[in-house]
């Protein structure tokens, strides 16, 4: 009977001290942090404290009550028994407990410890690439075991140690996390801004003749021109590279310090950038041509030799005709739709004949059109708009036009009729008047041989 008391003494001795465990949170100043309970009874009293003094309740009816009053206005809460402190402030860093009873027996009691972590960013300014910055995560003890920290950049990979210092580039952009590491872990976030332009888009810019094109480039929304100019921007260009391989031609280049004023270009008056300042610096190319196809090149440089570009592709899509577009019917035609280079499988086209066209857009294939065109002979119905559109899977990329004139074989006949007689009308009666002119110069002169040759003429004599 004394050994079963004792077993039952030893067990009740366990559950306590299983019970009043004590968990350690690395938590910075300012932050909200939520105290979460071992479980939820609703039929138990639940109690909070801080440094033994009684800050929150929630009795057996439901009924919570926090503590209002300075050091703690505004910043306590219950949700579901967690106790919740907002805005944590230095002299939070301490012990909470929480206790859950049924009248005076506590069943289960639990601590949390509260230290402090501090993390930090050196310069806390947008920097360039190529600029050291310096981050630190340091935890405060509390004489037991030093927790574990580690930082993760922006893309989740570990970095070993609390403290980095390094040479920034864009990729160590946005938030780096510190990991502290104990019984739990506790993360703490720091921004890293590290000024770039904008993701270039990944696919290329489509367009087709004539067209007005805007090539995106933008300074993203979360550095501010002022940030920007002081770290000293200087000038903004854009470079065209037809071809792989070519050495960029400079479009367009704008001085970027006050006053903005252009430095070269714009070149033949058909690329502009409107709205550096807004940090659009999208260039704008009026009444696209089929040579603008190829690599635009956006780079903004600043006075320390840094420089920042990103590239976009342009693709030009155009429609030619053989032998040209005014034709006469009955004449071979070819029409060619084409971005300069043979269609990559996931695009096609779609011709739009006019309406009057024997060839239709349904006679030409349900799923992609082919790129060459050949109408053996030309009718007056084919004249007019064709268009010509690109698509990828369902969507519409970019549609290029041509217009076509077709005179009827006819009517050129006709013509050629018409002329002939015309001419034919002239010639007879220059041919007439010419006729008529040397008779009257014939008349005259018979006149004039009678009077020298015969002054009398014998006909007129009686004798
Ligand atoms: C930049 O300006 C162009 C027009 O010039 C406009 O089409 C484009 O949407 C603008 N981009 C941004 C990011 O505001
Ligand atoms: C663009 O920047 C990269 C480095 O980020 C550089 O190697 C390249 O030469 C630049 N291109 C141009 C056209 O300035
Ligand atoms: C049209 O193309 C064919 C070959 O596809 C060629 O033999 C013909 O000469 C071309 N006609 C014209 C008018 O260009």
């Amino acid at each position: 009977m004394k050994n079963v008391i004792q077993s039952v003494l030893l067990l009740a001795v366990l559950v306590s001290t299983k019970g009043a465990q004590e968990l350690t949170y690395y938590v910075q100043v300012g932050e909200t942090v939520t105290l979460k309970p071992p479980g939820v009874d609703s039929q138990k009293y639940v109690y909070w404290y801080f440094n033994g003094i009684e800050i929150a309740w929630r009795n057996n009816m439901g009924t919570t009550w926090t503590y209002k009053d300075s050091p703690w206005k505004d910043r306590l809460a219950l949700s579901d028994d967690s106790l919740i402190i907002k805005n944590l402030q230095q002299e939070d860093f301490g012990i909470f407990k929480y206790e859950c009873k049924v009248q005076s027996e506590t069943y289960v009691k639990k601590t949390y410890k509260l230290l402090k972590l501090t993390v930090s960013v050196n310069p806390t300014a947008p920097l360039l690439p190529g600029e050291n910055v310096a981050l630190s995560c340091n935890a405060e003890t509390d004489g037991h075991k030093k927790p574990e920290i580690h930082w993760l950049n922006p893309q989740g990979v570990k970095m070993r140690t609390g403290q980095l210092n390094w040479r920034a580039t864009s990729q160590d952009n946005g938030h780096w996390t510190c990991v502290v590491k104990k019984e739990q872990e506790s993360l703490a976030k720091v921004y890293v801004t590290v000024i770039d332009l904008s993701p270039a888009p990944l696919s290329p810019q489509y367009t087709s003749t004539s067209r007005l094109l805007t090539i995106p480039c933008s300074l993203p929304s979360y550095i501010s021109w002022e940030q920007i100019k002081a770290k000293d921007i200087q000038e903004l260009h854009w470079q065209f590279i037809p071809e792989p391989g070519l050495s960029p031609q400079e479009l367009f280049s704008l001085s970027l310090e006050d006053p903005l004023t252009s430095k070269a270009g714009p070149i033949r008056g058909r690329h502009t950038v409107k709205d550096p300042k807004n940090k659009n610096l999208s260039l704008t190319i009026n009444q696209v041509r089929e040579e603008d196809r190829g690599n635009y090149v956006c780079a903004l440089r600043f006075k320390n030799g840094v420089s920042l570009n990103r590239t976009v592709h342009v693709k030009v899509l155009q429609i030619t005709s053989s032998p040209g577009t005014e034709l006469i019917s009955g004449q071979q035609l070819n029409l060619t739709c084409s971005l300069g280079h043979p269609l990559p499988p996931d695009l096609r086209l779609k011709w739009f004949p006019p309406e009057q066209s024997v060839l239709s857009s349904s006679s030409l294939g349900s799923d992609g059109h082919p790129t060459h065109l050949t109408i053996p002979e030309v009718g007056t119905g084919d004249g007019g708009k064709w268009r010509c559109a690109l698509w990828q899977n369902n969507t519409e990329l970019t549609s290029a036009e041509i217009t076509l004139k077709i005179e009827s074989k006819l009517s050129v006949w006709m013509l050629v009729v018409i002329c002939s007689v015309a001419v034919i009308f002239l010639l007879l009666i220059l041919v007439f008047i010419l006729y008529q002119r040397r008779q009257r110069k014939m008349r005259h002169l018979g006149r004039r041989l009678c009077q020298c040759k015969n002054p009398k003429s014998k006909g007129f004599y009686r004798t």
